[in-house]
């Protein structure tokens, strides 16, 4: 087998540690790896590079594509960077995943059945960092969800759920609410779906979901969802397994994945010999397998689940009713090395061996016959300290006959205040007035808005945000107010 090349960083705190102990596992297990290690972290951030990484560090990601990272040391203070999300974006890192299994009896749990992937998507949602103050009183931050985003994430969780023998994918979002957003990753699901006979399928309201997870973690299999949500999701799972410090993470792009443990830098025990280095040892045994070396993955995970069976532990799992010999860092790697060859006589032994050679591969995305596209209205932003009636009023001063629009709807903070609003309905200081087609048969022309606009910055209205509003296929592409 040809060495595959991946870039290393040692980290900060128990990273150094950690990180020696699972490359000597790779290495006396056979892995195939030609490792270039990079510096990032505390003292790059230091040396005063913002975002924590040297450019030459670039230069070898970018030959290698395949990154194992330990944990790092974020400085406190502003000015720097996250260097997860830096990576995360210039890689274009679609896909978090975090398996969260539990390790009952050995490990303490309350859900001994718990053996679940979050799939997450990790560019689009919230996470874009579009947010604006509109007014004095009111904020706004972005969601954007992308057909090719939804498409590429889940479909990466069918396949990765067939790769790894799961038998179940779970959608979880909140399109009951976020009708048009939401909808579209349930809608893209559900298309993705169908093209997986041989893997259950479902959805589930994300809230209902959560609490599943938190009550009955056994029910889940493979979980697939947005960004935000995956983000909560997988800090519950992972602290429901009871063992937040065996947790291992991958972050994976077309041309590109990182590799890591879900634990930070554990400063408090930086240096004693300690630190558990399972999380990172389980990250590393997912990028054996997403190169293409499950064979080698596997031997290392039999023989890491045949330590924690035999109770061998580190002080962080080390229990005196479960386990039988408390470790540091390098008696735990040792057991560990001892058992390669071995596999675990309670756990279900680790088996790669329908992982697609080479990683995991997507298709190219579906084509998609383009919807008809019409403009039929905008909805303006404004700041004003009055009431809904007074403005609608002098709303019909700033309108002409020849514009070809009518004023549907105002309201605030989503909530309809105009015609017939509740007077009741608390209004902020930001208020979204609705203009559609006054004909319905004729698109409106950007010509007519501006007029309009013209009119109402004559009268001395003060815009925040505005937005054209488009049906697709005769179908609106909005959503009505709450109460409209
Ligand atoms: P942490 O995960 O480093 O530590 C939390 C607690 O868990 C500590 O008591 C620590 O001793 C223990 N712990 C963590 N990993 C362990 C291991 N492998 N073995 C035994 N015990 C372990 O979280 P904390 O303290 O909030 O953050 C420390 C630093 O790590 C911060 O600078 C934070 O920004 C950074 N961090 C980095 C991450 C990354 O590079 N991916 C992820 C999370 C935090």
């Amino acid at each position: 087998m040809s060495k595959t090349p991946i870039t290393v960083a040692r980290g900060d705190g128990i990273g150094p540690e950690i990180m020696d102990a699972t490359l000597k596992i790779l290495d006396a297990a056979g892995a195939e790896l030609d490792i270039e290690e990079i510096e990032i972290g505390k003292a790059v951030y230091e040396r005063g590079i913002p975002n924590g990484i040297e450019p030459s560090a670039w230069e070898s990601l970018e030959r290698t594509k395949v990154f194992l990272k330990a944990p790092i040391t974020t400085p406190q203070g502003g000015g720097f960077k996250s260097l997860n999300v830096t990576i995360r974006k210039q890689c274009s890192l679609y896909a978090n995943v975090r398996p969260c299994v539990a390790y009952a009896p050995f490990v303490k749990t309350n859900f001994p059945d718990m053996d679940l992937v979050i799939v997450r998507e990790n560019e689009e949602d919230l996470y874009g960092g579009i947010e604006y103050r509109q007014s004095q009183d009111v904020m706004a931050s972005l969601k954007l969800i992308s057909r090719p985003g939804c498409e590429r994430i889940i479909r990466y969780a069918f396949e990765y759920a067939r790769a790894n023998g799961r038998k179940k994918v779970t959608c979880m979002s909140k399109d009951n609410i976020m009708k048009i957003a939401d909808g579209l990753f349930h809608k893209v699901f559900d298309e993705i779906a169908a093209e997986y006979t041989d893997i259950e399928n479902e959805h589930m309201i994300i809230d209902i979901g959560t609490a599943k997870v938190a009550a009955h973690p056994e029910m889940f299999d493979v979980i697939v969802t947005l960004n935000l949500y995956g983000d909560i999701i997988s800090d519950v799972a992972a602290e429901v397994t009871g063992s937040v410090g065996l947790g291992g993470s991958s972050n994976i792009g077309e041309n590109f994945a990182m590799f890591e443990a879900v634990h930070g830098s554990a400063p408090d025990i930086a240096g004693k010999g300690i630190a558990n280095p399972s999380g990172l040892l389980l990250g590393a045994i997912q990028m054996l397998v997403h190169i293409g070396q499950g064979e080698v993955a596997a031997k290392i995970h039999n023989a890491w689940l045949k330590t924690i069976e035999d109770g061998i532990h580190t002080g962080d799992i080390y229990r005196e009713e479960t386990s039988k010999q408390k470790v540091g860092t390098d008696e735990f790697c040792a057991a560990v090395l001892e058992r390669l060859g071995q596999v675990p006589s309670s756990f279900t032994p680790a088996d790669y061996s329908k992982a697609p050679a080479g990683g995991i591969k997507l298709p190219p995305l579906k084509t998609i016959e383009p919807d008809e596209k019409k403009r039929v209205g905008v909805d303006i932003g404004l700041n004003w300290d009055g009431n809904a009636d007074d403005l609608a009023g002098l709303m019909h001063d700033c309108l002409q006959p020849d514009q070809n629009l009518k004023l549907q709807m105002i309201s605030n903070r989503g909530t309809k205040v105009w015609p017939n609003g509740n007077p009741g309905t608390f209004c902020a200081d930001n208020w979204r007035l609705r203009f559609l087609a006054e004909d319905e048969t004729q698109e409106i022309r950007t010509s007519q808005v501006l007029a309009l606009m013209g009119n109402m910055n004559e009268a001395g209205f003060n815009f925040t945000k505005s937005v054209m509003l488009h049906s697709f296929n005769g179908k609106p592409g909005y959503t009505v107010a709450q109460g409209e």
